[in-house]
């Protein structure tokens, strides 16, 4: 643990949930509740709710939820202890200066010891690069037209030669060889044992919206495949939920960001002035880069490559970024390859240009529709509206969807009345019923396998929680020891004794739990819904079930743990395992 608890709940009491999450959602009030629009997945109607008594926040579109802490740790992906520093910072509470050993701090926190890790990393290649053996990664850069302050600014180094030196650098500084694999910086196979996974590359940190090393791209100077490899993911380096360059372009103070494909584009467009550039990480645009860019800017321009590919890969974006509710436009980069290539040959002023006469998304998309008919053939000019009807069939709102059709009639000289027509038709041909697919939200992590003797503690804790009169029924049944997963443990003993105090308070509860996984987990207790059973009968019948297998297996448990010469342990065992039948007995009523 790093601070005491109650220097934790002096912090968390003093931030009181409502004005902090102002700060990042327009929330209004409703009733004894506050809504708005969740930050963590992409709607257009408000589910996310901040409840000031309760000090919690829940949104009932994707389940995220917990205290202020929690939000913060979500919200700024900052670490438990940095939501409380910037928490106490902000309400002044002045919190003391502590030095940990590296064992306790690692035991405590992985996130922030990985973030440690590549930090160190970043600062080990930099002063690579600008030492002798970088002179030929220093020179590269050069002849790409960066100068040394755009070099500092992205903080861009050089993995040599020596095939484990970043390895054993990282050991001298006292990470163990599992932390170093951890944050993706090592490999390992049986010929050559551990070595580093980058070697002999530029190498460009990757950092997050707070300006903190999360992961690496390495480029090869010369023609060497891959071209780019990057770190794999981490507990710190998720690709769908970073943009390069945003740490930069969040306070650029433009209303829109420059969406384009390359690390190098994003460097060349900042260094040209353009600061509001990112770049998705050599993956996919997904909904939850869009979900990320929304809390900055409502508008998009994308600057992909002009080949194919890249073409190919703007049109896949638009639809994740109107869904978001961003507006999208398309920026070409041709005669050039990319926004690298075109503000070397033709400047920032040309790149301005191109800005200015960006097209809007939808157009463009049919643009590249058009290049795949005839014409000038009346039956292959008809499919190609038939597809453009279909496209404008997606406009739920009619206003808009009007105004592009009349901007389609325009453009391609043909009535609007009649354009109209063949867009009711499509709509019909197609059943209209059919559902737009949405992009998954944003928030969404791979589910874990539970374990079913785990799940039925879960149950069981969230039921006690959620109802008093659950606890009140049982607690002559169940004690916290029966919790045998010991986070459920620990919940359990605190839900007791503030019943027992007459005060139950989950927000105290969450903030308990200072590593990551944990408070994501005890915060999960507190909105996890139990599945609505129709009559109070059936209430009572799942819920007996669910105290007889917590108990049961809590007796197997202590039963294996039990020292053979401990008789009176025994009996205590015997005993309870002779009243498991009361439970059945048990009555509580949920009228
Ligand atoms: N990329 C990658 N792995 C590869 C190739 C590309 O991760 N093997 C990612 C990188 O983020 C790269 C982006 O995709 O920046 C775009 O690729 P590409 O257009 O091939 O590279 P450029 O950014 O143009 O790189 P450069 O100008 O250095 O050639
Ligand atoms: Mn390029």
């Amino acid at each position: 643990m790093y601070y005491p608890d109650e220097l934790i709940e002096e912090v968390r009491v003093k931030n009181d949930i409502v004005d902090v999450i102002s700060g990042y959602v327009r929330l209004t009030k409703k009733g004894s509740s506050h809504f708005g629009l969740c930050p963590f997945h992409n709607e257009k109607s408000p589910s996310f709710s901040v409840s000031r008594g309760k000090q919690m926040y829940y949104c009932f579109g994707c389940g995220a939820g917990g205290n202020v802490i929690t939000f913060l740790m979500e919200y700024e992906n900052y670490t438990f202890l940095e939501a409380v520093q910037a928490l106490a910072e902000r309400a002044g509470v002045e919190l003391p200066k502590m030095e940990y050993s590296r064992e306790a701090k690692e035991k405590a926190n992985l996130k922030s010891t990985l973030l440690e890790i590549n930090k160190a990393a970043a600062q080990y290649f930099y002063v690579q690069l600008k030492a002798g053996q970088g002179k030929a990664a220093h020179d590269y850069l050069t002849n790409r037209g960066l100068s040394e302050d755009t070099i500092k600014a992205f903080g861009l180094g050089y993995s040599n030669k020596y095939s484990d030196d970043l390895y054993r650098y990282l050991q001298k500084k006292g990470y163990t060889e599992d932390l170093i694999r951890q944050a993706g910086l090592i490999s390992t196979d049986e010929k050559h044992g551990v070595y580093d996974k980058f070697w002999n590359r530029v190498m460009f940190p990757i950092m997050d919206a707070n300006s903190r090393v999360i992961g690496f791209g390495g480029r090869v100077m010369g023609d060497a495949k891959p071209k780019y490899l990057n770190s794999p993911e981490t507990p710190v380096f998720d690709k769908s939920r970073n943009l390069y360059g945003l740490h930069k372009a969040r306070s650029s103070r433009k209303p829109y960001f420059l969406l384009c494909e390359g690390y190098m584009d994003v460097i060349s467009m900042h260094q040209a002035g353009f600061t509001n550039a990112v770049a998705s990480l050599g993956t996919a645009f997904t909904a939850g880069h869009a979900s990320l860019i929304k809390r900055y800017v409502q508008e998009v321009y994308l600057v992909y490559d002009s080949d194919e590919a890249g073409t190919k890969a703007a049109l896949r974006a638009t639809p994740i970024l109107k869904e978001a509710g961003i507006s999208a436009k398309v920026i070409r980069m041709d005669p050039y390859k990319d926004p690298d290539e075109f503000i070397k040959n033709l400047g920032a002023e040309e790149f301005e240009k191109r800005i200015g006469g960006a097209r809007n998304a939808f157009m463009f998309g049919l643009e590249v529709l058009e290049k795949n008919f005839h014409m000038d053939s009346p039956e292959e000019k008809t499919a190609f509206f038939q597809e453009a009807a279909r496209r404008l069939m997606q406009f739920e709102d009619e206003l808009e969807r009007n105004n592009y059709i009349e901007a389609v009639a325009k453009t391609y000289r043909v009535s609007a009345e009649s354009l109209q027509k063949l867009v009711t038709k499509e709509a019909v041909r197609a059943g209209m019923a059919k559902p737009v697919s949405r992009p998954k939200p944003a928030g969404e992590r791979p589910e874990k396998k539970e374990d079913p003797k785990a799940t039925a503690q879960k149950i069981l804790l969230t039921w006690m929680i959620d109802d008093a009169r659950v606890f009140q029924a049982i607690r002559g049944f169940i004690t916290p020891e029966d919790f045998t997963t010991p986070l459920y443990q620990t919940v359990a003993g605190m839900v007791y004794e503030q019943y027992e105090n007459g005060n139950l308070n989950p927000a105290q509860i969450i903030s308990h739990f200072q590593e990551e996984e944990e408070h994501r987990e005890a915060a999960s207790l507190f909105h996890t819904r139990i599945r609505e059973l129709t009559t109070g009968q059936e209430k009572e019948r799942a819920l007996k079930e669910t105290i007889l297998r917590v108990k049961e297996n809590s007796i197997d448990i202590r039963a294996k743990e039990l020292h053979p010469t401990d008789m009176a342990g025994l009996q205590r065992l015997m005993n309870e395992k002779r009243n498991l039948p009361e439970i059945e007995k048990l009555h509580i009523s949920f009228e």
